[in-house]
């Protein structure tokens, strides 16, 4: 076993507080047997790019609308990838599909965070708020957040780690999208990286 940690990259395209719990958890050493080396956002204006800068880790714009193409678009993200010599790439809030050209080069090398109990209100169509809106609509009581290997099917890889969240009555997206990050997603997300790290660590 090597001493060197897995280098990660954390992908973005909003606000970062996925991205800010890694860190945080990374500094109280909860996240142990892995480091984040590089922090790509498809948004220029993420503010995740101000939580990266703040704590010093090297960061990268690569806007899916200044490419020509799918195809350039992760051309670009597999050059970063490869230059700073990336071992697991972490989708954090990351608002952008990555085509099975992609994927397939990294088998379980890529986890995402979604933030619903996973076969429930998930793949085409469903992120961020729509999630949630979605999960009030149906009625549910019991919601939650998922974290998966990515594969080619939009949020059907497989599971590495669930936490259920129970709705309140006069939830509205933003109050159930809140609870469902405090008590889920910003626990399970640093917990499977960890725990991903540590096994690709233990594989080196
Ligand atoms: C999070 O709730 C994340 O689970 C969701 O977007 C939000 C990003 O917030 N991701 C998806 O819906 C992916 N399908 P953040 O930028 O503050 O971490």
């Amino acid at each position: 076993m090597s001493n060197d940690k897995i280098k990660i990259a954390v992908m973005v395209s909003g606000g970062g507080t996925n991205l800010q719990a890694l860190i945080d958890k990374q500094k109280s050493g909860v996240i142990a047997s892995g480091e984040i080396s590089l922090v790509i956002s498809s948004n220029p204006n993420a503010f995740a790019l101000e939580r990266a800068k703040k704590a010093g880790i090297k960061n990268a714009v690569v806007s899916r609308k200044e490419c020509s193409s799918q195809q350039e678009f992760e051309k670009k993200i597999s050059s970063l990838l490869a230059e700073n010599k990336i071992e697991l790439i972490v989708l954090a809030g990351f608002m952008c599909i990555l085509s099975e050209n992609f994927t397939v080069k990294f088998p379980k090398r890529i986890i995402n965070i979604h933030p619903s109990l996973i076969p429930s209100f998930c793949g085409k169509g469903f992120y961020g708020l729509h999630v949630h809106e979605a999960a009030l609509a149906y009625g549910v009581k019991v919601t939650g957040a998922t974290v998966h290997f990515v594969n080619e099917i939009p949020d059907g890889g497989e599971i590495i780690m669930q936490k259920a969240v129970e709705v309140e009555d006069g939830d509205t997206p933003q109050t159930l999208q809140k609870r469902v990050m405090v008590n889920a997603e910003w626990i399970i997300l640093p917990q499977a990286v960890e725990k991903v790290s540590r096994e690709l660590l233990e594989s080196k």
